[in-house]
């Protein structure tokens, strides 16, 4: 586990671009896995999570070239052929592979899977996913009927739709890539809108994909024919050098090449509120399923805040960047309120808990509540500073180095090296800016 330390920091100038986007390069790996011919994946993230994807494709029969330098091709197994592999499948600290694959394998007739993870996939609820796949026929086992080890005993399935009882995207891309090989059309109901990238992917992979409402369905399908993909840059990796350049005074600069895809933006629609100003074409929300991701160039300036309130619809448009809501509404003028996230707890680690005890260590006003935290701002004065534990999570050690930025004493991050498993790039991004 290494240290760092980020002191406090003059204006941030100049730019730096965005790295790839971690959500679309587990997607763009495993749909040319499961298609027949071979994709090439140009701008892939070359990280932790999304490097044992390419692994766990590798061992059920994909073949993957990783050219090391952000190209990948995959030569696919096509829909109904993933292959046994000889062990249990090791996603490490990825969340989306745990929750994606699955819903693959699920119908890989008379064929077993075991998907197992670190310390920190070993906590995270699998049940979300094994009860939609056993109403479709599924037959699973998981551990204490909750966690991983996750094993999948491939069978038919059928169609059903599904009210999703909490916004997830990765519930709804495990039932909506499961309904790809069960018999029927397969629906997914959301309480509000989550990100959207399978729904885009499958529809570019020749999947009629039709979203109606709150409702997304996918029909059987015989196979998949993937597109090549660039993948656009990361905007939860990004919220980072964004929050730094807002809270940081003076500060001025931009973020190339950003996915701006609607379900993806919704900080910017939040630091808008508090006052701040991103300029960029950012994408609308459309009736219709795009096939594609929107990219542009964002250019950030520090500015006052004032706090705001984000409720319950918002949160899944955002749901990586609210420890970065946090700390910005230390900052601000008034209370900033998060209510309705209380899936914030099962991530990588629990992030209302780290956030609040964290942020407070180093001299916020925050309390905790069941789904969220409330924080009363300084009004634009740094916090204090002193230490953070990252407690394994990479967007809690990227939080406490942009805390220390913005503080008076700097931040001691303990466990920065868990910002390889979304950003290896972060502290040389960070101080290309500072
Ligand atoms: C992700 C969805 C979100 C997000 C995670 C990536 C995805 O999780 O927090 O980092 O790629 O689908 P949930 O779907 O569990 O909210």
């Amino acid at each position: 586990m290494t240290t760092a330390f980020f002191a406090p920091s003059q204006a941030l100038r100049g730019e730096v671009v965005a790295p790839p986007d971690k959500s679309i390069s587990h997607r763009a790996a495993l749909l040319g896995a499961m298609s027949t011919g071979t994709v090439r994946i140009s701008n892939f993230l070359r990280a932790a999570d999304t490097l044992s994807t390419l692994d766990a494709l590798r061992a059920i029969g994909a073949r993957v070239d990783d050219h090391g330098d952000g190209t990948v091709v995959v030569r696919g197994c096509g829909l109904r052929a993933a292959r046994e592999p000889g062990g249990p499948i090791d996603v490490g600290n990825a969340g989306t592979l745990m929750r994606l694959l699955p819903g693959w394998l699920a119908s890989q007739e008379g064929r077993i899977f075991v998907l197992d993870g670190d310390s920190s996939i070993r906590r995270r609820p699998v049940d979300r996913i094994a009860e939609p796949l056993r109403r479709m026929g599924a037959d699973i086992r998981t551990t204490d009927g909750r966690f991983p080890p996750f094993v999948v005993y491939g069978t038919p399935l059928a169609a059903i739709t599904y009210e999703l009882p909490v916004a997830s995207a990765q519930v709804k891309s495990c039932v909506l890539l499961a309904g790809l090989g069960a018999e029927g059309t397969t629906r997914v109901v959301e309480p509000v809108p989550s990100r959207d990238h399978t729904e885009r992917m499958l529809a570019g992979a020749g999947v009629a994909v039709v979203r109606d409402g709150r409702t997304v369905s996918v029909p059987s399908s015989a196979e998949l024919a993937a597109q090549d993909v660039v993948v656009p840059g990361d905007l939860s990796s990004a919220a980072f050098m964004i929050a730094a350049a807002v809270l940081v005074p003076g500060s001025r600069i931009v973020v190339r090449d950003v996915g701006v895809n609607w379900t993806r933006t919704g900080f910017l629609r939040i630091l808008a509120r508090m006052g701040a100003v991103v300029g960029g074409e950012l994408e609308e929300p459309s009736a219709a399923v795009a096939a594609s991701e929107p990219i542009c160039d964002l250019e950030v300036g520090a500015g006052p805040l004032t706090g705001t309130v984000v409720e319950a619809d918002e949160v899944p448009l955002a749901i990586d960047e609210l420890p970065l809501v946090a700390l910005l509404g230390c900052l601000a003028e008034g209370e900033t309120v998060v209510r309705g996230a209380q899936e914030l707890r099962v991530k990588e680690s629990d992030r209302i808990a780290g956030v609040v005890d964290g942020l407070r260590d180093l001299g916020a006003t925050i309390e905790a509540t069941d789904d969220g935290f409330v924080v009363t701002g300084t009004g634009g004065r740094g916090l204090r500073g002193g230490s953070i534990d990252a407690r394994g999570d990479h967007r809690m050690a990227m939080l406490g180095a942009i805390a220390g930025l913005a503080s008076a004493d700097g931040v001691r991050v303990a466990g920065m090296d868990a910002a390889a498993v979304s950003y290896p790039s972060f502290a040389e991004d960070l101080a290309r800016l500072a």
